[in-house]
């Protein structure tokens, strides 16, 4: 009988602490989520090479002569254009597509497997390969 007691209010004492234990868990989590919250727009560094690579891979079918009413990495004058929207917009647009009184940029230029950051890395290589740069 004293056995069966003890080993109740073990079982209490532990229970209590998981539950003190659980509280402090939410708590915490709800801290974090909210430090997260702040951090939602992420910073991105372009990599050149990654850019170059993903370009020659999807970019070039239209960018490299204008197909479709695409800019041409030679056509300055329209790069100096779009590079005066800022880099987050040009993002922005690569990511999601893009109708301009050119011609329908397609979401991702159409390529599924092209991450954000592969899209980043494309829009900084054609600026740069285009002569302009944006902010
Ligand atoms: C099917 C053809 C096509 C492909 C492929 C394509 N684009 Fe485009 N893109 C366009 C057209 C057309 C426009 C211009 C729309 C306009 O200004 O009327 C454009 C415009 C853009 C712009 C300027 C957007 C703006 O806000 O002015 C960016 C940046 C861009 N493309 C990035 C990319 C990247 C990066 C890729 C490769 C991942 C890519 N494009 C692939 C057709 C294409």
């Amino acid at each position: 009988m004293k056995k069966l007691f003890v080993l109740m209010l073990a079982a209490a004492i532990s229970g209590f602490m998981l539950t003190s234990c659980g509280g402090n868990a939410k708590k915490s989590d709800t801290g974090s989520a909210s430090v997260t919250k702040a951090k939602t727009a992420k910073v991105y560094t372009a990599n050149l090479e990654n850019g170059k690579a993903v370009y020659n891979k999807v970019c070039i079918a239209c960018h490299m002569t204008g197909v479709a009413g695409a800019p041409a990495l030679k056509n300055k004058d329209r790069w100096t254009e779009i590079a005066a929207k800022g880099m987050k917009q040009l993002h922005h647009d690569a990511i999601n597509g893009f109708t301009g009184k050119f011609g329908v940029m397609p979401a991702r230029g159409s390529c599924t497997d092209c991450s954000d950051q592969d899209l980043y890395d494309a829009v900084a290589y054609m600026l740069k390969t285009a002569g302009v740069s944006a902010n």
